[in-house]
């Protein structure tokens, strides 16, 4: 990506009515009240103004591209930096310059809205990105571009850094924008650094500040509770602004999570229309900004929280806010969707190109009601249906409140030794010795009141020393803003794994909200309350970090009470996520269809569990669309569902190179259609894996009275399509032997006849050589 690298004589024209950053060197500005000599220096350059206002201005124009996408950042006649383009590439890349002469925007506050990264106090009277207090107490900010440079990181991967500072102050912000290539993903975020004598104060730091040239603009969003994740929702973007936040601490996404949508013109589908997918990679509270401006253009801002975060920078300091992930397309929400997952299996989930255990989990099947030897028989069953590991849940700690119920016990990580007399050592023996691995439940961020640790530790709980107190499930939080108990919650997992050093998987589970925001440590420490809920979520970082330094390639699984906590801020330290509580099969459909637009299938635990009276079969066929697991008896399964289970155990192997590493393509929208149906296909188009859901129970002949046209085979391709995971004693109405092009089942599809008696279907396509 060039970047135009200016002349000194270039800079000081770009800047002749930037009096501090041309004539104080940034390290000795003085801040806020000039003296003697800078007045003087302001009259030479005044002089100097009004002579060289004839000479050429120099605008600096910054192209961030993709290989289809284009942000182009350009200054204007005063130094300041604004978003010109955002769209499709030109194919020349001298041309964007040229950009703003085709736009009208003529009122006096127009130049102000896109801004790349909006100052508050200054010239804008519009919502800002970043709004701070200096050490004085003056709140103004302006941000003049000053350099800015591209790294090439690898063939695929770039790193533009724009470099702004505040001309009166020795305040500057660096814009980041890292760029995939060939997936089409920005990763974009600002550092924010103090160059002050003292302290200054930051009310709002974005990571992002967009700027969308269109006339209608439509963001799909999503809201949801427990057991009720990700219920889209789509609004035509008026003026004003619109905006999507959480203020839920630590499962920050259980009422709403930051991955969204922006339509340009008309709401996109599958196939067609422009759209952006985005959300912030943080873990906590986080705020997204839809402003519509008086020319109907969109003005996006995306970072943490600023609802009570005042976030104070000492001296010296920087701040680096988290990264604003987003992608977009011409091509519609498929696409879009496919370059997300493309970028996430290679660049940040934890072993995205990886493997995944299935797994039998014993929370659905015993709760809390369990001991070593229904463990032991349990591990049996595991093996008798052929999945890799079996994953012991909640329940198995604390001995002077044990872990009984969900009202006790978090916080004291020994085994309870009435349930479990040998130790958790012994029971990975015997999982061993019955053929699977053993994985293990935690939720090390939490406490109940009834505890040890709460008696001993109550200054390391997060909660309002003179009230009452709010307990969500029962339980608090802790207060990582506290390196000791960042120690504490990193040793749990250190001493399992120690004792353990066979231990094949961690379900790092996240219950609690944050009620009663106010951390004992700060207090001591002098910090700003305002701090917790950031500091809450670098400390999660910090323990993260810490234990994958030392236990770099165990899967881990993100739970929170179902999907209360997804992005790809903590991505990078999982395999894979929990979506939801809710193993309903049909509700599922629905929400793994959701969260399938921003994470791949192979991080999407996907269990089998009895919460549904519906066939088995049908429980199966829906947990396939992902990670499969188990959450049952597996004794008390009849002789038709265990075969049919083991046969789909294998079936499952056999596909699961598609599912995890495979192209998704959305066929048919459960949100509209009786059906839902969705595939993965390979690079090369010579196999593929069609999944068929009925959603709709209501009387219909067929659900599918019409063929359902398959994508991202080769047309000029031939196939056979054969079902897979046919229950026992029942047959097919699929010909297995019919050879199609890609062309036909692309065209006219292929009808995978769903109807009350076939209410899942699996088809698998292979070419014939
Ligand atoms: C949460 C998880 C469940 C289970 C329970 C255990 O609700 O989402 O899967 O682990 O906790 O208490």
């Amino acid at each position: 990506m060039p970047t135009k690298k200016m002349t000194d004589k270039e800079w000081f024209h770009q800047h002749l009515s930037d009096r501090s950053t041309k004539l104080i060197p940034y390290k000795s500005a003085t801040p806020k009240k000039f003296n003697s000599s800078t007045v003087a220096w302001s009259t030479l350059l005044l002089l100097f103004v009004t002579t060289s206002i004839s000479l050429a201005q120099t605008t600096v124009t910054i192209p961030v591209e993709t290989e289809k996408n284009a942000m182009v950042l350009q200054t204007d006649n005063e130094g300041r930096l604004g978003v010109i383009y955002f769209g499709s590439k030109l194919a020349n890349t001298t041309e964007y310059e040229g950009i703003p002469s085709q736009y009208n925007l003529k009122s006096d506050n127009a130049p102000t809205y896109n801004s790349c990264y909006t100052p508050a106090g200054t010239w804008n009277l519009i919502e800002p990105a970043v709004q701070i207090t200096h050490a004085d107490g003056n709140m103004s900010l302006d941000l003049k571009y000053v350099s800015s440079e591209t790294k090439k990181i690898d063939a695929n991967v770039n790193l533009t850094s724009v470099l702004l500072k505040d001309p009166l102050y020795a305040n500057e912000v660096t814009l980041y924008y890292k760029t995939y290539y060939k997936e089409n993903v920005v990763e974009q975020w600002s550092v924010i650094k103090n160059g002050e004598k003292k302290a200054i104060h930051m009310q709002k730091y974005a990571s992002a500040n967009l700027y969308l040239m269109g006339n209608d603009f439509y963001l799909t969003h999503y809201n949801g509770t427990w057991g009720n994740e990700m219920k889209p929702e789509e609004d035509h973007l008026s003026h004003g602004i619109k905006s999507i936040d959480s203020k839920l601490g630590t499962r920050a996404n259980l009422l709403e999570p930051s991955a969204f949508m922006v339509s340009f013109d008309k709401p996109a589908t599958e196939d067609e229309g422009k759209v952006l997918l985005g959300q912030l990679a943080w873990s906590g509270n986080f705020k997204l900004d839809f402003e519509v401006d008086n020319y109907n253009n969109l003005r996006l801002i995306a970072g943490i929280n600023p609802y009570a975060s005042e976030y104070q920078l000492a001296a010296g300091q920087e701040f680096t806010t988290p990264g604003f992930i987003y992608t977009f397309s011409n091509n519609g929400k498929g696409e879009a969707s496919r370059n997300l997952h493309h970028w996430a299996t290679k660049y940040r989930l934890l072993d995205g190109e990886g493997s995944r255990l299935t797994l039998l989990n014993n929370w659905e099947a015993t709760y809390f009601d369990f001991d070593e030897n229904k463990l032991v028989g349990l591990f049996k069953g595991a093996k008798k249906l052929g999945v890799d590991m079996f994953l012991l849940d909640d329940g198995w700690f604390a001995n002077k409140y044990p872990r009984n119920a969900d009202t006790a016990g978090l916080g004291d990580w020994q085994e309870n030794k009435k349930k479990l007399p040998h130790g958790i050592g012994y029971l990975v023996k015997e999982a061993t010795a019955a053929g699977v691995k053993f994985g293990i439940w935690v939720e090390p961020e939490m406490v109940s009141p009834k505890s040890e640790l709460y008696e001993k530790h109550k200054d390391w709980v997060i909660r309002e020393i003179d009230r009452p107190e709010k307990y969500y499930r029962h339980q608090l939080v802790l207060d990582l803003s506290n390196p000791a108990v960042q120690n504490f919650v990193y040793g749990v997992l250190d001493t399992l794994f120690t004792k353990n050093p066979t231990l094949a998987f961690i379900k790092w589970d996240c219950n609690a909200v944050i009620y009663n925001a106010h951390s004992a440590y700060l207090q001591k420490a002098g910090l700003p309350q305002s701090q917790l809920y950031v500091d809450y979520v670098k400390g999660l970082y910090k323990v993260l970090e810490r234990l994958r330094a030392k236990y770099p390639t165990v899967p881990m699984m993100l739970c929170s009470g179902g999907g209360g906590r997804v992005d790809y801020g903590a991505l990078q330290y999982f395999t894979e996520y929990w979506p939801s509580d809710n193993t309903d099969p049909v509700e599922r459909i629905f929400i793994q269809w959701e969260y399938s637009y921003f994470y791949p299938a192979i991080a999407s635990c996907n269990h089998i569990t009895d919460w549904s009276k519906l066939p088995l079969k049908f429980r199966t066929d829906v947990a396939m669309m992902g990670k499969m697991g188990y959450d049952i008896v597996v004794d008390k399964l009849n002789e038709k569902d265990l075969q049919f289970s083991q046969q789909a155990v294998t079936n499952y192997r056999s596909i699961s190179d598609l599912v995890w590493h495979g192209d998704l393509y959305r066929l048919v929208n459960p949100n509209k259609n009786p059906i839902a149906s969705l595939m993965f296909s390979n690079t090369d188009k010579s196999r593929a894996i069609v999944f068929n859901y009925l959603v709709n129970t209501r009387f219909m002949p067929s659900a599918t009275p019409l063929p359902v046209q398959l994508k991202g085979l080769d047309a000029a391709k031939k196939y056979t399509v054969k079902e897979i995971n046919v229950y026992p004693g029942t047959s097919s109405s699929i010909q297995p032997s019919t050879v199609y092009s890609g062309n036909f089942l692309m065209t006219v599809g292929i009808n995978p006849d769903v109807h009350l008696g076939r209410a899942s279907v699996l088809l698998e396509v292979n070419e014939v050589k």
